[in-house]
């Protein structure tokens, strides 16, 4: 029988993502409805190693459901990589009494977590990245808002590069996982879509399809650009001498990270953060939130870690089709 589970941390840790604060907010309520004490880790692993932990109560998580980043901070730890640091993250845990924590983060923080969980301390990962790069769900906290904000950031520029009668490379986040820029490429009807996890490096290809658009009487060319594939600026330039036509480069960069969490990040993030502390109190360890075929189900934080997961080769061809 595990031990029984009386106070619950909690930590955001690498890439914030909207709809976190709702996570916290559920794990905090969720456990205090359980009778649990509520520790809150400041800035990710990095403020667990430098022990900024402070008591949460219902209010700490009063008005916060529809605010963008994360109240408790979050951070990259290059000390938690370590041995050494998890070791010393383990203890500070025990010291201060938290025998269950929630991670919400991605791939990177859940393998923070797996450590710790093999150091003793009880683990739960919830997926919150913009990046929805976690193999073993569907979906991940953040990715709903950063798509919605980078789709109607990339209509703007579709108008005026109408009227210009422009190309527009427009860069999106995503350094390894190319959903944001499929996902924007598919909504805002782009001509190109260029993803890390298929880029042929071919350019020559993409004038062709440029010259071609032009004589079938196409007014502007979008290609939007992945960030793992990047040098949408220097692209733009060859574009424009290859081809004739104006070419713009616009990066949307961090604008994508931030903004209030649409209506469903809010509600995964709530029950992805209710669900991680009912598996907590219910004695489950070392394991995975997921969104899986229209359910909520947890994982092996290990076998999650070694789970897979590509771009739908369906997806990304009628991509293609859509744009001809
Ligand atoms: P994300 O969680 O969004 O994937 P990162 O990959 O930057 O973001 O990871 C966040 C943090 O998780 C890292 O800064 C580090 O502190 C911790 N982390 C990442 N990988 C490991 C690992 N292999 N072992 C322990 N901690 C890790
Ligand atoms: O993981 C989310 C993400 O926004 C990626 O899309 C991007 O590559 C990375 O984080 C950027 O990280 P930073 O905030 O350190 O620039």
């Amino acid at each position: 029988m595990a031990k029984e589970i009386n106070t619950i941390g909690v930590l955001t840790s690498g890439g914030d993502a909207p709809g976190m604060n709702a996570a916290i907010r559920a794990v905090v309520r969720t456990a205090i409805a359980h009778g649990k004490k509520v520790k809150g880790v400041m800035r990710g692993y990095q403020g667990l190693l430098d022990e900024e932990i402070i008591d949460m109560g219902k209010h700490s998580v009063s008005d916060i459901i529809q605010k963008g980043g994360t109240i408790l901070g979050t951070a990259r730890c290059d000390d938690f990589r370590t041995a050494e640091g998890q070791k010393r993250g383990a203890d500070i845990c025990h010291k201060h009494g938290i025998d269950g924590l929630v991670v919400i983060g991605g791939d990177g923080s859940f393998q923070g977590a797996q450590k710790l969980a093999h150091l003793g301390v009880n683990t739960i990962g919830v997926p919150g990245t913009i990046d929805l790069d976690i193999a073993c769900t569907d979906y991940t906290i953040g990715f709903d808002t950063a798509v919605n904000t980078a789709m109607e950031a990339i209509d703007k520029v579709r108008d005026t590069s109408t009227s210009h009668e422009r190309c527009s490379i427009i860069e999106v986040m995503g350094r390894h996982a190319g959903y944001i820029a499929l996902w924007c490429g598919l909504a805002n009807g782009a001509e190109d879509i260029l993803l890390p996890e298929r880029y042929s490096h071919d350019e020559q290809k993409i004038i062709n399809h440029i010259i071609d658009s032009r004589k079938i009487g196409k007014k502007h060319h979008l290609i939007i650009n992945a960030e793992g594939i990047g040098h949408s600026t220097s692209m733009a330039k060859r574009i424009e001498a290859a081809t004739g036509m104006e070419t713009r480069a616009t990066i949307l960069g961090h604008m994508q990270r931030g903004g209030s969490p649409t209506c469903k990040d809010r509600v995964y993030a709530s029950i992805m953060g209710a669900y991680a502390v009912d598996a907590l109190v219910a004695g489950k360890s070392s394991r995975v939130v997921a969104y899986k075929h229209g359910e909520y189900i947890d994982f092996d934080i290990d076998e999650a870690l070694a789970m897979r997961k590509d771009i739908s080769e369906y997806d990304y061809n009628i991509s293609k089709v859509l744009a001809r």
